[in-house]
């Protein structure tokens, strides 16, 4: 049996993601503030205030009631995106704080929770961490966010130095601009224009490079980040 543990299950890429795995015979454990019942079992928790121990409990509590899991997967879909306000350190603060316990405190937590599972099933792995091209190809007033994502790239890649020897794989999908709840589905024209390929890439393409990453199609590939942009990053 495959298992996916699949952060963001309510967001606009979570849950079609989770359509995807389940049509792929996985089992979809999400793990999401919201009971979400698109997902085969729900962990409900909130990552600015994530307890390791509980959300540990309640993730082996799961997994053993599941037969011959031969991969146990991990998706990070959960984000969080917030401009700054200029002139407003008090406030930065907490969006710093906020920003990074959602994007990458949650992700470092959960890791090291699944890292124990693997060992003791001796399963293998594949963990996939969305982050965004805004790590190549900056924005206005997103310290917050960028920084939290080349954050999340930095500790994929200290993960799959530590963690290859268990036979777990971790690579990031940076996704461009898509329509979803975060920029309340507006996507401006100037965008697309600046992109090689006049495209973005839609909720579908990205779902592809991770099912990619996820496959054995990619069983020598970690540590790596695929760019899902239409090639917008790469130029003016
Ligand atoms: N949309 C874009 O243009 C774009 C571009 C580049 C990268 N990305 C990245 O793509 C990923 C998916 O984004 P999306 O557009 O699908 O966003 P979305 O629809 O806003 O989904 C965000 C998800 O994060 C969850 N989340 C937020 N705060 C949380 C918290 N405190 N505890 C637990 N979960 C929390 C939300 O859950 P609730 O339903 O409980 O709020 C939601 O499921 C994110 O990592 C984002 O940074 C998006």
């Amino acid at each position: 049996m495959k298992v996916c543990l699949v952060t963001g299950i309510t967001g606009t890429l979570g849950s079609e993601l989770t359509e995807t795995l389940k049509s792929n015979d996985y089992f979809v454990i999400g793990l999401s503030r919201k009971i979400w019942v698109n997902a085969d079992a729900c962990i409900t928790c909130d990552f600015t205030n994530l307890s390791t121990n509980d959300l540990k409990e309640s993730i082996n509590n799961v997994i053993s009631n599941l037969k011959e899991i031969n991969q146990i997967d991990f998706v990070h879909c959960a984000g969080y995106y917030e401009k700054e306000r200029k002139f407003d350190s008090e406030f930065n603060e907490s969006l710093c704080e906020k920003t990074f316990s959602i994007n990458v405190f949650s992700f470092y937590k959960i890791v090291n929770i699944l890292t124990e599972i693997c060992e003791k099933y001796k399963v293998k792995s594949s963990v996939v961490a969305v982050s965004s091209n805004l790590t190549i190809k900056k924005n206005t007033l997103t310290a917050p966010y960028i920084s939290s994502k080349i954050a999340l790239e930095g500790m994929v890649q200290s993960f799959a130095q530590t963690y290859g020897s268990l036979d777990m794989r971790f690579n990031c999908v940076c996704p461009g601009m898509f329509a979803s709840n975060m920029n309340e589905y507006n996507v401006p024209e100037q965008f697309i224009n600046n992109t090689p390929l006049k495209r973005l890439g839609k909720v579908d393409d990205i779902i592809d490079s991770i099912m990619f990453l996820l496959s054995d199609k990619s069983n020598c590939i970690t540590a790596n980040k695929l760019v899902v942009d239409g090639g917008g990053s790469n130029g003016y």
